[in-house]
This record gives C-alpha cells, sequence and structure tokens, in this order.
C-alpha cells in the first residue's frame, strides 16, 4: 500500500489497486510494456492481468476523467483505452488482442456538429471482447456477452448474446448459469 501511496501523491489524479485492501497479490501482473498516460482518476481491481507483449498496452485517462476496471479482468497485447469522460470495465472481463476502447470522437464531423464529443462507456460484468474490435463511445455491453473478432460496437449490447461484424449485431444468445464465469 505504501508503494501506491507514493505513486499517488506524485503524480496529479488518482489512482487505486485492489479497492484499497492493498496486498501483493492485489498488484497487477504485467508482461511487456504498458503505457499509462494518467492525468483524472484510475481505479484497478484485485487481480489485473496485463499481456503487453509483442504489443503494447496503451491506458489514457484525461484531466477529470475516471477508469475503472473490475477485478480479474485480462488486458491483452496492442489493446488501448482512452477515457476523457468516463470508461468502467466490471469484473471478469476479458479484452482480446489490439481492441480498442475509447468514450470520445475527439474530432467534430463538421461545423454544425457541436454536440458533446465524449459519451461514456460501460463493459458489465464476465464479458468477452475479441481480437481486434472497436468500442465507440456511449455503448454499454451487457453482463456474459461476447463481442465476436473484428467487430466495431456502435450500440448498447443486451447481456447474454453473442454480437459480430461492423457495425455489431447480434448473432445469437448464450446459455449463461448463474454465476458461471468464463475461463
Ligand atoms: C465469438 C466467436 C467465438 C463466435 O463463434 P460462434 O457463435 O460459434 O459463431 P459461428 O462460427 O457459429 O458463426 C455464426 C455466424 O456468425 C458469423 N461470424 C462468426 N464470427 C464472426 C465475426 N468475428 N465477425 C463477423 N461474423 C462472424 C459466421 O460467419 C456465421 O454466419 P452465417 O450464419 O451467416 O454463416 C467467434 O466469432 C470469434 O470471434 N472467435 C475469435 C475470438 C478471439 O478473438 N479470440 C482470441 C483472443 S480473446
Amino acid at each position: 500500500m505504501s508503494i501506491i501511496h507514493k505513486v499517488a501523491t506524485r503524480t496529479k489524479g488518482y489512482l487505486s489497486f485492489g479497492g484499497g485492501h492493498g496486498g501483493l497479490s492485489d498488484m497487477p501482473r504485467v508482461r511487456g510494456k504498458v503505457y499509462v498516460n494518467r492525468r483524472g482518476e484510475l481505479k484497478i481491481g484485485r487481480n489485473l492481468s496485463i499481456i503487453a507483449k509483442p504489443w503494447p498496452v496503451q491506458l489514457t485517462v484525461v484531466k477529470g476523467a475516471k477508469l475503472t476496471i473490475g477485478d480479474n479482468v485480462l488486458i491483452n497485447a496492442g489493446v488501448g483505452i482512452a477515457s476523457n469522460l468516463e470508461v468502467t470495465i466490471g469484473n471478469d472481463v476479458k479484452i482480446g488482442p489490439r481492441t480498442s476502447i475509447f468514450d470520445s470522437q475527439y474530432h467534430p464531423l463538421d461545423s454544425s456538429d457541436t454536440g458533446n464529443l465524449c459519451k461514456k462507456i460501460v463493459i458489465e460484468d464476465n464479458v468477452w471482447i475479441g481480437t481486434g474490435c472497436l468500442i465507440l463511445p456511449g455503448v454499454r455491453i451487457g453482463r456474459n456477452s461476447v463481442v465476436a473478432a473484428g467487430s466495431t460496437v456502435t450500440r448498447d449490447v443486451p447481456e447474454n448474446v453473442v454480437v459480430a461484424g461492423s457495425p455489431a449485431k447480434v448473432l445469437r444468445e448464450l446459455q449463461i448459469e448463474k454465476d458461471w464465469i468464463r475461463s
């Protein structure tokens, strides 16, 4: 806990691991390089695994924004997560290689596009996002659902389904027993 405290006090924003319990087993396990650009609030739950080889992983939280990562989350190589407002990732979520998750459009489309560029993203518990997916601003991916490889998620995804394609559409429903966690 003291190490985390030192990091948090030397940098701007707010960083916490393991819901404040602070045991060593709560610390993230990282293989490879992770670039963390954190000016806002980054909360990381217990047992985060990051496989950042052969491609690095990038976590960005701009000033005033929040990125919350739940317990037992797996982040694979080449994943980029950028929070300009709020990104929430639940427990037991798996994120496949080279997937990008960003909650801002970053640029207006044209001069009439004066709306809010940032919309919150929520990825609920036990979701599996496959390789090379794009999770766009404003979406919620429901509990237990699977995003097939190469999908672009532009709209909310219900619980317990597989979605695929660009834009992602529901392929089929999944049979999920109560409290089942994907291995
Ligand atoms: C999610 C996944 C397992 C779905 O498998 P499934 O439900 O068994 O799907 P099926 O193979 O039965 O295919 C069902 C239909 O969806 C289509 N489909 C399957 N995967 C697709 C994809 N990634 N994108 C677009 N369409 C897809 C199939 O072409 C098929 O269409 P059809 O009925 O018109 O022939 C698979 O699509 C996938 O993404 N696998 C890779 C996961 C991955 O990235 N793992 C590595 C790191 S985490």
